[in-house]
């Protein structure tokens, strides 16, 4: 299935469907609708004349109207004019799309939605648009006998006017191409254990590695034990399925700079989270499959960095293990040595992915890195905290924490700040080791994992992201389906492509 741009007419393209998006409370019909209203005889009008349909934020009607180069047509509400923004413009195309692939269209044309009247900036409406679509079609099939609704063939984003045509279609390349990593992202989460371990998380690293122009290096128990990698080595000990530190470095292409400055981004890659030896509850335990959705982000945003030209070198750095009990695995009391020399008693063995992240910013620091950012689903206390609208946000430093959320605003992935106060790390101290990971309070816990992880970040501007309330949808919205959302591929991608750092090479 592909999404492109194309200089055309709406009302003559040939397609198994059409799409319009429609502005509530307007007078008159604009641009592409009014255009399409006239060839087939006021249908649109008759509809919103009768009430049928008002244009209300994602609701949707289908017609089949005469006179159109398709049979079909469907309408997606945009909401008020002045309440339009690009991520409701993306939740309004991911509707069409949805819609058009359950009614097996084969093919769906359209507009891009909140253009010309809905008074979004044309090339954010096309990408938006392009996003939406990809996002809204997403399904995960790869282990159904019956596979639903197959794919559509195409998705073709018209704009008639050449001038505008030519401008629109880099964007809508770029937010298809941003949408794809973000179901990779999905895909990958939506992979069970047993089919995605450390090792085979590397081999996908690899594969998108080539691809993309980056180095990967994977660093097996060996390599790990000589880097003094105490707490991802723990960590892993339990499984049969040995622990990784995944590597992908991309330097600016096309450029020859001595000094480049490097961005790091660190995500959690703890395949299945049992709990360890301090085990689980055995409802939703399945679910911990998608503890590795920061690196899912980290990979995803690696597959989408050819679409931006980054001045700097970007390195992701996953840390990947399986949270398993067995006869090797830490056990409760513990103490790991972290690749820092920081010596850590494992207080309870569930409090795995600081550990893992420990040394993944222990290792981060050998790049001098202007900016690191974490993604983890580190802890259930940030859904209590924020539910599931909303990533928890920590940062030591302001200026990288409004540029996170400037770029999340854009994206529609929101995330909201959370304090990281020094007192708070008074609760992680050991009796036995320098830290404990788990406090053994349930209160600030989303908090006390933030902390926790600053210790490790001492030194660099460092922001994490506990994404454990966003990457997961539990329902099915516009734009994802229940279960992984890919969340944070896009918000890199637009923190990334608003970065420059030109005057900070180090
Ligand atoms: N992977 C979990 C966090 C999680 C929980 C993600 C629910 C998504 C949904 C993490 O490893 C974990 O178990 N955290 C503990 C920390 C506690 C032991 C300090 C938690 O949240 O209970
Ligand atoms: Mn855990
Ligand atoms: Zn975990």
């Amino acid at each position: 299935m592909q999404v492109e741009l194309r200089q055309g007419d709406i009302r003559t393209r040939r397609a198994g469907v059409v799409a319009l998006g429609i502005l509530q409370r307007e007078s008159e019909l604009s641009g592409a609708a009014a255009a399409v209203d006239r060839t087939c005889r006021g249908a649109i009008r008759e509809l919103l004349k009768r009430r049928d349909f008002s244009g209300r934020f994602l609701e949707a009607a289908t017609l089949f109207p005469p006179g159109l180069g398709a049979p079909r047509l469907i309408l997606v509400g945009l909401g008020p004019r002045g309440e339009l923004t690009a991520h409701r413009a993306l939740q309004a195309a991911a509707i069409a799309a949805r819609r058009a692939r359950e009614m097996r269209a084969g093919t769906l044309a359209l507009v891009p939605f909140g253009a010309g009247a809905g008074g979004l900036d044309p090339v954010r409406a096309a990408h938006a648009t392009a996003e939406g679509l990809i996002l809204g079609h997403y399904r995960f099939s790869a282990y159904r006998s019956d596979a639903g609704p197959p794919p559509l063939r195409s998705m073709v984003v018209l704009e008639n006017d050449r001038g505008r045509a030519a401008l629109m279609k880099a964007a809508v390349a770029r937010g298809a191409r941003w949408a794809e990593a973000t179901c990779l992202a999905r895909d990958l989460a939506n992979t069970p254990g047993q089919d995605l371990t450390p090792e085979r998380m590397a081999e996908r690293a690899r594969e998108i590695g080539r691809d993309v122009g980056a180095k990967v290096q994977v660093l097996g128990v060996p390599q790990l034990e000589r880097l003094g990698m105490g707490a991802l080595l723990g960590v892993g000990r339990g499984s049969s399925n040995p622990p990784r530190l995944i590597v992908l470095d991309r330097p600016p292409q096309g450029r020859r700079r001595t000094a480049v400055p490097t961005v790091v981004v660190i995500g959690k890659g703890i395949t299945f989270d049992t709990g360890g030896i301090s085990l689980k509850p055995k409802e939703n335990m399945h679910k911990m499959k998608y503890d590795m959705s920061g690196a899912a982000a980290v990979l995803g945003l690696f597959s989408a960095l050819p679409s931006l030209d980054v001045p700097f070198r970007v390195v992701g750095v996953i840390a990947s293990a399986e949270n398993m009990p067995g006869s090797r695995a830490l056990k409760p009391g513990d103490v790991v040595r972290a690749m820092d020399g920081t010596t850590i008693e494992v207080t309870n063995t569930d409090a795995e992915g600081r550990l893992v992240l420990a040394d993944a910013l222990g290792y981060a620091r050998r790049f001098s890195p202007v900016a690191v950012v974490d993604l983890a689903t580190l802890t259930g206390a940030v859904s209590i905290a924020l539910g599931n609208l909303a990533a928890g946000l920590f940062a030591n430093d302001e200026d990288l924490a409004a540029e996170l959320i400037a770029a999340a605003a854009l994206t529609g992935e929101r995330l909201w700040p959370l304090p990281t106060w020094d007192e708070y790390l008074f609760d992680m101290k050991s009796d036995t080791a320098d830290l404990v990971n788990s406090s053994g309070s349930r209160e600030g816990g989303a908090i006390l994992g933030a902390v926790f992880l600053k210790h490790f970040a001492r030194g660099m501007k460092w922001a994490h992201l506990d994404i454990a309330s966003t990457a997961w949808s539990p329902a099915d919205r516009p734009h994802e389906p229940r279960g992984p959302t890919g969340f944070g591929v896009r918000l890199l991608l637009e923190w990334l492509s608003r970065r420059t750092w030109a005057a900070t090479a180090s």
